[in-house]
């Protein structure tokens, strides 16, 4: 186990949305009573829900409006000063659908985390649960990685497996991955509270005492006879 720090480890968290990832978060640290605290929630887009929901948990909700800059770029530095300001230990991608520039995420190295909505490598970018039925895929899934400047492409922290079911819509396929999202992001952020993860110089990331990083949802029916 790395060093135990003496003091709650600070998250930040970037939304686009709903922010269902970013709640499940919020509820693991609180319920789980775990040594973290959510500095913040950043938004790049003012009609978020998940703003709304923070501000109403009395946490720290911020509007970084991607329009209101003038490129990416500019946008990237003035949302990392924002971040800047708490100090994060973690900033947590959730449901933040953004590109981010690899200056950004240099800043950020091995402190940024996404959640991916497929089992990367497979399908990385947008639709995924289009590419993942067009494809005949038999599993689906997620993945916690950590970001690199090559999009989707991180060290994964773990992974959550859903099957694909006869008569699936992308619809309903997302539905079941979502679920897994969350309950894989809350495992990933309760083992960073406890310290437990490190990336090596090899980029390989180790999650100390815990032996399976990975999770499988099977749904009660849907079984092959
Ligand atoms: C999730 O599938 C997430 O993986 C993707 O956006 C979707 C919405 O996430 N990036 P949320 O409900 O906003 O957390």
């Amino acid at each position: 186990m790395p060093a135990t720090f003496s003091r709650p480890r600070r998250l930040v968290v970037l939304i686009s949305g709903r922010g269902s990832n970013m709640q499940t978060i919020v509820n693991t640290v609180r319920e789980q009573d775990l040594p973290a605290e959510i500095c913040a929630v950043i938004a790049n887009k003012a009609s978020t829900l998940g703003l709304d929901w923070a501000r109403a948990q009395g946490i720290e909700a911020k509007l970084v409006a991607h329009r209101d800059y003038a490129s990416r770029s500019e946008f990237d530095q003035a949302l990392a000063q924002v971040i800047d300001t708490y100090q994060p230990d973690y900033v947590l991608l959730a449901g933040f659908m953004r590109v981010l520039t690899p200056e950004f995420v240099e800043r950020f190295n091995g402190r940024l985390l996404n959640i991916h909505p497929s089992l990367l490598p497979a399908f990385p970018g947008m639709h995924t649960h289009q590419q993942a039925l067009a494809t005949g895929v038999q599993w689906h899934g997620c993945t916690v990685h950590f970001v690199t400047p090559v999009l989707d492409h991180g060290p994964i922290v773990a992974q959550g497996a859903v099957q694909v079911l006869a008569g699936d819509t992308p619809e309903s396929l997302a539905e079941r991955v979502l679920g897994m999202e969350h309950l894989v992001y809350a495992r990933v952020v309760r083992w960073l509270a406890e310290g437990r993860v490190t990336l090596d110089t090899m980029q390989r990331v180790h999650v100390h005492g815990v032996g399976s990083r990975s999770f499988v949802m099977m749904p009660d029916n849907g079984q092959s006879e």
